[in-house]
């Protein structure tokens, strides 16, 4: 299998590229400054040249709050990027795995989401998904978009990072704790995208479509910091841990508008592809020993 992977400098791209090569997949990582997915161009260039057996599309436009302003560039990436490459893998005959957001959701639904509930994204992040979502569905057949949530790694800003550095700076912190979802391991992310590249491989059908994944169990970002400040202490990596004072959504106002329940339904992906939601405290557990600051 030749394996291209767009946007791999990011979190669920550096998981990705470790990965497919260790699985033995001939394979291709190129971040921004190789690709920009938004240059239709260069990604006919490259996918011509290189003639992969599957893209995986890591790259996106994921500051929430600076989206807000930079419309512009949040829908050329998170819409007309992903539309560029659907466009290029339907020339090529080759499937494209797509990867999206619980922020296409308002949040005000009380039970996880399915894939069969209307998106009603709150921010031009989730809007600005949402349109790439429905660009690569009416592009190509073989497509598999995987709407994941708090997503986070060893690399790049991420909530576990804020908090590691917050609770070395502060004795008490304010996290919100009225935001319910789900943490989710880059790492367990790129598995469950690798593992679609190994069905392609052994020759297997894939149902294609749109799936939900995230870890498990649900929580809050309140809880969540509880985890991270707990397991690092435990890991010598705190002299202390911290106060976290729960808080609500309205007491940390942001830019762009949150979903109160980013709960996704992951019944899909078990029944379709028989993969199930890995425990999130596993993913942070090994984020944190390979912590390197
Ligand atoms: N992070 C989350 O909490 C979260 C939650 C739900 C869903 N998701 C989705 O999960 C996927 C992976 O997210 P992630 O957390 O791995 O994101 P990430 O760490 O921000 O990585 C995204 C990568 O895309 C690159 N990129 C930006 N514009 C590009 C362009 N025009 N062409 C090529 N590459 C470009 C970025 O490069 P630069 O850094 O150089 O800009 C970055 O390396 C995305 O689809 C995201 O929307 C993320």
């Amino acid at each position: 299998m030749d394996v291209l992977i767009v946007g791999a400098a990011g979190q669920l791209g550096t998981e990705l590229r470790i990965r497919s090569q260790l699985r033995g997949y001939n394979t291709t990582a190129v971040d921004r400054s190789q690709l920009d997915i938004s240059d239709t161009t260069s990604v006919n260039e490259l996918v011509t040249r290189l003639k992969p057996s599957v893209i995986i599309n890591a790259a996106a436009y994921t500051a929430v709050d600076r989206a807000e302003t930079d419309v512009v560039t949040a829908y050329a990436v998170n819409r007309d990027g992903p539309l560029n490459l659907a466009k290029a893998c339907a020339n090529a005959d080759i499937p494209l795995l797509h990867v999206s957001t619980d922020y296409v959701f308002d949040g005000h639904k009380l039970t996880p989401y399915n894939e069969t509930d209307t998106p009603n994204p709150q921010g031009v992040y989730g809007q600005s998904k949402y349109a790439g979502e429905i660009a690569v569905a009416t592009t190509l057949q073989k497509q598999l978009t995987l709407r994941v949530s708090w997503v986070f790694s060893a690399t790049g800003n991420n909530f576990v990072r804020t908090i590691l550095r917050l609770a070395k700076e502060r004795d008490e912190l304010k996290i919100v704790a009225d935001q319910t979802g789900a943490p989710t391991w880059a790492g367990d992310i790129a598995e469950v995208l690798l593992t679609v590249v190994d069905r392609m491989n052994q020759n297997n059908p894939i149902p294609w479509g749109l799936y939900h994944y995230t870890g498990s169990p649900v929580t809050t970002w309140h809880a969540f910091a509880e985890t991270i400040c707990d397991q690092a202490f435990e890991l010598g990596m705190l002299d202390k841990k911290p106060i976290i004072h729960p808080i609500t959504t309205a007491e940390y106002p942001t830019v762009a508008k949150r979903p109160q329940n980013s709960m996704l339904d992951c019944t899909h992906i078990l029944n379709e592809l028989n993969i199930s939601q890995a425990n999130w405290n596993n993913g942070l557990r090994k984020v944190l020993t390979t912590w390197n600051g």
